[in-house]
């Protein structure tokens, strides 16, 4: 029979480090050692007597089961050896074996006080009970894709990880309706902001013009973004609730020429919905080489974006929105033309995490099930990603968008019905993942936030600078939506009443 290679291994690590005596700070008798079933080092009671120093034991004993515990052939930097040499015992910190633990904890109750016929808390889900967070995001996730959190450590170009991370990658596309093989998908460890970098510091060089149309605080962020980077950003800002005008977006087109214009699809602080499809029309017949750049962050997983269709370069967004997975990835959409935009670049970026130089080969060696490093992938939020873009892209897109809109128009009618008004007054200005709410006259957020948590509901207060007290905002995206067997909405809008109510009743109004 010939040994498997993980015992010549040990056999060979095992006689070097006891059997030679090599060692410069410890001895220890081969006899007084023991391998653990889990990979860790005992010693019997005589041998610990012969150590020549307990805290050098410990330390040394460190290096060495942590090096057994990962039971695979190492590779060349990882050997003990290389540890042994290269690194004072003062550098390593106290390695405590992993032990598992089938028992399961009980989980805590909802951190509110309720009655139970007025509990919300989310019951048909393996997770701990829970207020439901309906704020515009991060939103309630589906227990499946929380599950994937869960995968064992694997290595980010390991065979596995990489099918894992190649086929979110193709369902990237799909999520954006896009089969232009030029068109590249991005999936980078980081929030929606470096969406906002990435398109800075890549498309945009020093003293171009940015063209940014406001429709509530993101696009203020953007733009400072933007200018951190050395552009030049205008914005064409609308009253609260409203948006620019397509003469406006025109006329400033032609004024002088603009590298990009970007335009927050849904803005979040304000719920306003922007038609992307028809300014992109007007950037191509008023200025073709202008990059139409697209904030998704609040949209994608639920607002309609016909990629290719439409004609847009990029579209960036995040993980915890619509898209239904936790926090922690930035995900964009570049078409062919971005991608020759940056090609072509006069000066190099000025940015070295967020360049595209590092990103593009990396991304398209992942998409072809290529092992590629440049940055080490979250691996365990894209095996999240992969699941809930799987959900996603198993249904046809339009699908989707239309649920979405129909829960919005159930929320909507909902809130015109209780008397209240939203910042987004047109119909057409409306977002269908948000509604963002004017609290009625002498009514202030932490009048009626509490309320809406004593009921398990979590809504999120304004954020527009001007007015961040006077409004709250209803996030009805993703799980919530699709998942009716949740009641998430009519249980939000019912506490929505209840605490309107008490808080008008506690205020005497
Ligand atoms: C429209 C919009 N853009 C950008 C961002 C920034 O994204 P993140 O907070 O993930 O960095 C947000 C966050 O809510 C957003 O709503």
């Amino acid at each position: 029979m010939v040994p498997s290679t993980n015992f010549l291994l040990f056999l060979f690590f095992f006689s070097v480090f006891f059997l030679s005596g090599t060692s410069r700070r410890t001895k220890v008798g081969a006899a007084g050692v023991r391998l653990n079933l889990d990979g860790g080092i005992t010693l019997d009671g005589a041998s610990r007597g012969k150590l020549t120093s307990p805290s050098q034991a410990t330390q040394r004993l460190s290096l060495i089961s942590r090096h057994l515990d990962q039971r695979l052939p190492l590779p060349e930097l990882n050997t003990p050896f290389s540890t042994e040499r290269n690194s004072l015992p003062s550098d390593d910190l106290e390695y405590n074996p992993l032990h598992r633990s089938t028992t399961i904890t009980t989980p805590l109750p909802p951190p509110f006080s309720s009655s139970p016929n007025t509990s919300t808390s989310t019951i048909m889900s393996t997770q701990a009970p829970h207020s439901t967070l309906l704020i515009p995001g991060p939103i309630e996730f589906d227990d499946a894709v929380l599950q994937s959190m869960a995968h064992y450590a694997e290595s980010h170009v390991g065979p596995g990880f990489v099918k894992t991370f190649g086929e979110t990658l193709s369902m990237v596309r799909k999520l954006f309706q896009s089969t232009d093989p030029a068109a590249q998908p991005i999936v980078v460890s980081g929030s929606g902001t470096l969406g906002w970098d990435i398109v800075a510091s890549n498309l945009v060089e020093k003293g171009e013009n940015a063209l940014v149309l406001h429709t509530g605080y993101f696009a203020d962020s953007f733009a400072t973004c933007l200018e951190t980077y050395g552009a030049n950003a205008t914005q064409i800002k609308a009253p609260i609730g409203d948006r620019p005008s397509f003469e406006q977006i025109e006329q400033a087109l032609k004024e002088k020429p603009y590298k990009v214009v970007t335009i927050t699809h849904v803005d979040t602080s304000t719920g306003v919905l922007s038609d992307i499809k028809r300014v992109a029309e007007i950037v191509r017949r008023v200025s073709p080489e202008t990059l139409v750049v697209v904030d998704g962050v609040c949209s994608v997983g639920c607002e309609e974006i016909a990629f290719d269709a439409w004609d847009i370069d990029v579209v960036l967004t995040a993980s915890q929105k619509a898209i239904g997975c936790p926090p922690g990835l930035s995900i964009l959409m570049l078409s062919g033309r971005a991608v020759n935009v940056f090609q072509n670049r006069k000066t190099p970026p000025a940015a070295y995490y967020a360049s595209l130089a590092n990103w593009l080969p990396i991304m398209k060696n992942y998409e072809s099930f290529k092992p590629s490093y440049f940055a080490t992938p979250a691996t365990q939020l894209v095996h999240a990603l992969h699941t809930t873009l799987s959900q996603i892209t198993a249904r046809p897109m339009p699908e989707r968008f239309a649920a979405h809109a129909q829960a919005s128009a159930r929320v909507k009618a909902a809130i015109e019905g209780l008397g209240l008004q939203q910042l987004a007054a047109k119909p057409e200005n409306q977002a269908h993942a948000m509604t963002a709410i004017w609290l009625p006259e002498g009514l202030a957020a932490p009048d009626v936030l509490p309320g809406l948590l004593k009921r398990g509901v979590i809504f999120a207060a304004g954020l527009h600078k001007e007015c961040p007290t006077k409004y709250i905002r209803f996030g009805h995206m993703g799980v919530s939506v699709t998942d009716p067997a949740r009641k998430d909405i009519d249980n939000a809008l019912a506490a929505l009443k209840d605490a309107l109510a008490d808080a008008k009743q506690a205020k005497g109004l």
